[in-house]
């Protein structure tokens, strides 16, 4: 284990931070990374700073130092607190351990007590972080530009077979970072095929949460697939047809509402029909990417599509048109079409790649980041990216 153990201080009292500083800065493998005064400063401070110990104290001048340990474990469960305090006692200790805490030490603490804790807490906090990178579990980092809430990228064509699903798992797997939660959703109820393509065996899809009366996140996260290979979790669509005639527009964007606030970026494909459901996927949608093919009757269907929505209050900037399958050779240049619609389109080349990475069951960008769709895939995540920005901003 190379990585430093990092470790955050929390008391009220200066001289007792900055003997703890002291004590442990010249540590091989410890790292100060930060110092808190409150309970409310302790818990910014933890999931800003991402600690892998925190050394806590009881009495702080806004809470109690347990209170304290539960919301910062509850945020973070890898984060391990070790309390310090100048009560004794069995009654304290065992206060401490239902709180979540690591290890409790009375005031002032033995130097190779305090030290002995924190390196045992440092590796629990290290060993817990690679198990949740294997099980891929959620760290949101709020890297969208949503504070509160993740954002929501609807990928749309009124025409099948233009590539929405091979756009909306690439993209997703694109938008995925160390510090990002990311949710891929299959919102083509009937005969989707996102876990299909990503190669993962549905236990649990769509269908079971049909009917229920209210979402509760519990269940909510045990029916989301983890896809350990891209870190990110998936929302399959029912196994049978007749299954999706179950799941009403309401609760399909109840459990957006949801997802977005569990998770950074939220991917939705969905079918072409403009049924209820695909509405209410657009409501909750903030930006719409409409993967076109380089041919009249796709082109001018995006176009009525496009028009529709603009009517129906979906505003222009939400719009990401993306040329896909594109050709050097046809005669439906990304010039063209940016006059047709009168706003750009990204390119994504044919890519013969692609066809190979369906069969085998591997995304294409985990399989060859370098391809040239790969590229273009890339720079369709970098655009949404910005575009979500510029949103929150205005
Ligand atoms: N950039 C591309 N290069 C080559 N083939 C592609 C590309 N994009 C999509 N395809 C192929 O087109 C077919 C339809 O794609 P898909 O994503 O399933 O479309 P949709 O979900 O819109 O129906 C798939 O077989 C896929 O392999
Ligand atoms: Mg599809």
């Amino acid at each position: 284990m190379n990585e430093p153990i990092r470790v955050l201080i929390v008391d009220d009292i200066l001289e007792t931070r900055e003997n703890l500083r002291k004590l442990l800065q010249f540590e091989r493998g410890l790292e100060v990374v930060g110092e808190a005064e409150t309970g409310a400063e302790a818990v910014r401070r933890a999931a800003a700073l991402k600690p892998d110990v925190v050394i806590m104290d009881i009495n702080l001048p806004d809470a109690n130092g347990l209170d304290v340990t539960e919301q910062i474990r509850q945020r973070d469960p890898a984060v391990q607190v070790v309390i310090l305090s100048v009560q004794e006692g069995r009654e304290y200790m065992r206060r401490a351990m239902k709180a979540g805490a690591y290890d409790y030490l009375v005031k002032p603490p033995p130097i190779d007590e305090l030290l002995s804790a924190v390196r045992g807490a440092g590796q629990t906090a290290h060993e817990e972080r690679a198990r949740q990178r294997e099980t891929g579990s959620f760290a949101r980092g709020g890297e969208a530009g949503g504070g509160e809430a993740g954002r929501l990228i609807a990928v749309y064509s009124p025409r099948g077979g233009t590539g929405c699903t091979f756009v909306a798992t690439n993209l997703a797997l694109a938008l995925k970072s160390p510090d990002t939660a990311v949710v891929l959703v299959d919102a083509k109820l009937q005969f989707g095929d996102v876990a299909l393509v990503m190669n993962v065996q549905p236990r649990r899809t769509f269908a079971d949460l049909a009917e229920v009366e209210e979402l509760d996140p519990d269940l909510l996260s045990e029916v989301l697939l983890p896809f350990p290979k891209g870190d990110i979790h998936i929302l399959a669509a029912p196994l049978r047809p007749e299954e999706a005639e179950q799941i009403n527009p309401k609760t399909v964007a109840e459990v957006l509402q949801h997802l977005k606030s569990l998770a950074d970026y939220v991917v939705v494909d969905t079918t072409s029909v403009l049924d209820p459901v695909t509405l209410s996927v657009f409501d909750a949608a903030d930006v719409i990417v409409v993967p076109i093919g380089q041919d009249l009757p796709s082109i001018r269907n995006a176009r009525v599509a496009i028009e529709t929505l603009l009517g129906a209050g979906v505003p222009k900037e939400r719009w990401i048109l993306v040329l896909n399958r594109a050709v050097k050779r046809s005669s439906i240049t990304p010039e063209r079409v940016r006059n047709y619609f009168k706003m750009p389109a990204l390119v994504v080349p044919d890519d013969p790649r692609v066809v190979v990475s369906l069969n085998k069951g591997e995304p294409l960008l985990l399989m060859q980041r370098n391809s040239p769709a790969s590229k273009g895939l890339l720079q369709v995540a970098r655009t949404v990216r910005e575009r979500l920005l510029q949103l929150a901003e205005a």
